[in-house]
C-alpha cells in the first residue's frame, strides 16, 4: 500500500478505507487502555489522531512511541468520535522507523521563539516553523508565477561577482588565497591576480547590474536569489544573508515602475490570504491577532505616493519628537519610515531621493539634486522595496561613476549597454524575508528564513 500524506487524509470523505501513514509523533495522551497519538507529516499544520489500543500493541512498542519518534501506522479511515477533527485512524499495525528518547528538545509546546533558534535543526518540526515554511514556499511560488503570467523571464544572476552593485562595499570576499602566504605586489598590496579569478571577487549583494544587461535582451526580467550583505546590522529586520526579488523592465519610467511594485505586492499578500489560510489562521491566533486584518487592508487600499521632498514637510511639521532630526539632504531613519506610514495608515512609496543618498545608477532629474528613486514603506517592516529608473545616459553615468570615486574599470561591461542601443528602463529589488515577516507576522526576520545568517551567527 502506498503510504499517504496527512493533508490528503484529513480532507478525505472516504471513510472505512485502509490507509497507510508515515510521520513524527507530536503529542500522545490516553489511558492504560488506550493511546490517542498526534502525527504530524509537515504537508498541513494539522496533525492526525492515531488510535491505538495498547493491550494489542504491547508495551515494549507502546513505549517507543514518544513526542519526536518517526512512526508508520497501517490502519483504517474512520469519522473521528473526538472533537477537533473529522477523521482518524484506527491503527492496526504500527512500526517506530526512527525513536526520539527524553532527551528531544521539543518535548512540550510552547517554546520561545529565542530558544528555537538555538535548535535551529529541529523548529522546523514545530507549528510556527512548519507555518513559515510552507509560507515562504508558497510566497516563492506566486512569485514565479506573477512574473511567468506577465511574460517575464526568470535571469539567473551570478552569486560571485567582481562588482559592488550598490557601491556600499558591503561585501563578503571570495578568496583562495592561503591568509599565512599571501601574495604581494611590490608595493605591498595584495596580489589578486594569483587568486582564483585572477582578481579580487565577492558575494553578489544584488543581482540587479546582470538584470540590466538580461532587460536589454529579453525586455523583461527578473532575478530571485541569495544575495549577501556584510553589514553590521544587528536588527530584527537584517541578516547578512538574505533572498531578493529583483524585476528589471526595458521602457518602464519610474511610475510604471511604482505601478508594478505595487501590483506585485498586492497580488503576493492577496495570494498569502487565498492559498495560506490555515497557516495564517494559525498565525494569527499565536502571534498577532491584527495579522489578517493588516493584509487584508494593504490590499485594499492605494499606497501613499509623495517624493522624498514632501515627506520632509510631513516629517518636519509635525509635532512629534524625532530621535535623529530630519533635515532635507539626510537618509531617513526608521522612525521617520515608521511616522510617514502610521500619518497616511497606509504603504506609503516614497521617490526622487537625494542624490547623495541613493546609489550611482539612478537617473539623475533635471534639477541636480535629486534622482529617480523609489521606496517603499510597509507598517512595521519600513522599507520592503528599493529601486529607480536607471540612468540610460553613458556621459552621466560615466560622471556619477566618477564623482562617487566608484572603480570604473570594474562597470566597463555594465557602462556598455549604454553605449549599444541604451533605452530608458527601471527596476527593483524586493527583500524576501522582510515580505516575509510582512505576511507572516512574525517580528524577528531570523524567525522567517530556515537557517538564518547575522553577524557571529552560522550555526546551522
Ligand atoms: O534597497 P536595496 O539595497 O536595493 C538594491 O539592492 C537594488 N539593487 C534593487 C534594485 O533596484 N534592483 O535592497 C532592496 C531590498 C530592500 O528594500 C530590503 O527589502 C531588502 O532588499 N534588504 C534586506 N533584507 C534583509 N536584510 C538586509 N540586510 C537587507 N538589505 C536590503
Ligand atoms: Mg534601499
Amino acid at each position: 500500500m502506498k503510504s499517504r500524506r496527512v493533508a490528503d487524509l484529513l480532507q478525505s470523505t472516504e471513510t472505512g478505507i485502509d490507509v497507510f501513514l508515515k510521520g513524527w509523533v507530536r503529542t500522545r495522551r490516553g489511558n492504560k487502555q488506550i493511546a490517542f497519538i498526534a502525527i504530524n507529516d509537515g504537508s498541513i499544520i494539522h496533525s492526525i489522531q492515531v488510535v491505538a489500543e495498547i493491550e494489542k500493541f504491547g508495551d515494549e512498542l507502546m513505549k517507543s512511541i514518544t513526542t519526536g519518534a518517526c512512526i508508520a501506522v497501517k490502519g483504517k479511515l474512520v469519522a473521528s468520535q473526538g472533537q477537533g477533527q473529522s477523521v482518524e485512524i484506527q491503527a492496526g499495525s504500527i512500526e517506530v522507523l526512527g525513536g526520539a528518547d527524553e532527551t528531544y528538545p521539543l518535548q512540550k509546546k510552547g517554546h520561545s521563539l529565542e530558544f528555537l533558534r538555538e535548535i535551529a535543526h529541529l523548529r522546523p518540526r514545530t507549528n510556527t516553523f512548519g507555518a513559515v515554511l510552507r509560507m515562504r514556499h508558497h510566497m516563492t511560488f506566486a512569485i514565479h508565477k506573477y512574473f511567468n503570467d506577465r511574460g517575464f523571464f526568470n535571469l539567473h544572476s551570478p552569486i560571485i561577482t567582481g562588482s559592488d552593485a550598490e557601491g556600499a562595499g558591503e561585501m563578503f570576499q571570495v578568496t583562495t588565497l592561503d591568509f599565512d602566504k599571501l601574495p604581494r605586489n611590490p608595493d605591498g598590496t595584495i596580489n589578486y591576480k594569483e587568486d582564483f579569478f585572477g582578481k579580487a571577487t565577492n558575494l553578489t549583494v544584488s543581482g540587479q547590474l546582470e538584470g540590466e544587461l538580461g532587460a536589454m535582451a529579453l525586455g523583461l526580467v527578473y532575478t530571485f536569489g541569495p544575495t549577501f550583505r556584510a553589514e553590521n546590522s544587528n536588527t530584527p529586520r537584517h541578516l547578512a544573508e538574505f533572498w531578493m526579488i529583483e524585476p528589471e523592465m526595458a521602457f518602464y519610467n519610474l511610475k510604471d515602475n511604482m505601478d508594478l511594485a505595487e501590483d506585485f505586492l498586492k497580488f503576493l499578500i492577496s495570494y498569502a490570504l487565498e492559498h495560506c489560510k490555515d497557516d495564517l489562521e494559525f498565525l494569527t491566533n499565536l502571534y498577532d491577532k491584527e495579522l489578517l486584518n493588516r493584509l487584508q487592508s494593504v490590499v485594499s487600499q492605494d499606497f501613499k505616493r509623495l517624493t522624498y521632498t514632501e515627506a520632509v514637510e510631513v516629517l518636519s511639521s509635525s509635532n512629534k519628537k524625532f530621535e535623529f532630526p530630519v533635515s532635507w539632504g539626510t537618509d531617513l531613519q526608521k522612525e521617520h519610515e515608521n511616522y510617514l506610514v502610521d500619518h497616511f495608515k497606509r504603504p506609503v512609496i516614497l521617490s526622487d531621493y537625494p542624490k547623495e543618498i541613493k546609489s550611482f545608477y539612478m537617473k539623475q532629474n533635471e534639477d541636480g539634486k535629486t534622482v529617480r528613486a523609489m521606496d517603499i514603506l510597509f507598517p512595521w517592516i519600513g522599507e520592503i522595496i528599493g529601486g529607480s529608473q536607471r540612468e540610460e545616459n553613458f556621459e552621466k553615468l560615466q560622471a556619477r561613476i566618477k564623482e562617487m570615486k566608484i572603480h570604473e574599470e570594474e562597470l566597463w561591461w555594465y557602462l556598455e549597454t549604454r553605449k549599444y542601443g541604451t533605452c530608458e528602463h527601471s527596476g527593483f529589488g524586493l527583500g524576501f524575508e522582510r515580505l516575509m515577516l510582512f505576511v507572516t507576522g512574525m517580528t524577528n526576520i531570523r524567525d522567517v528564513i530556515p537557517f538564518p545568517r547575522t553577524p557571529k551567527n552560522a550555526e546551522f
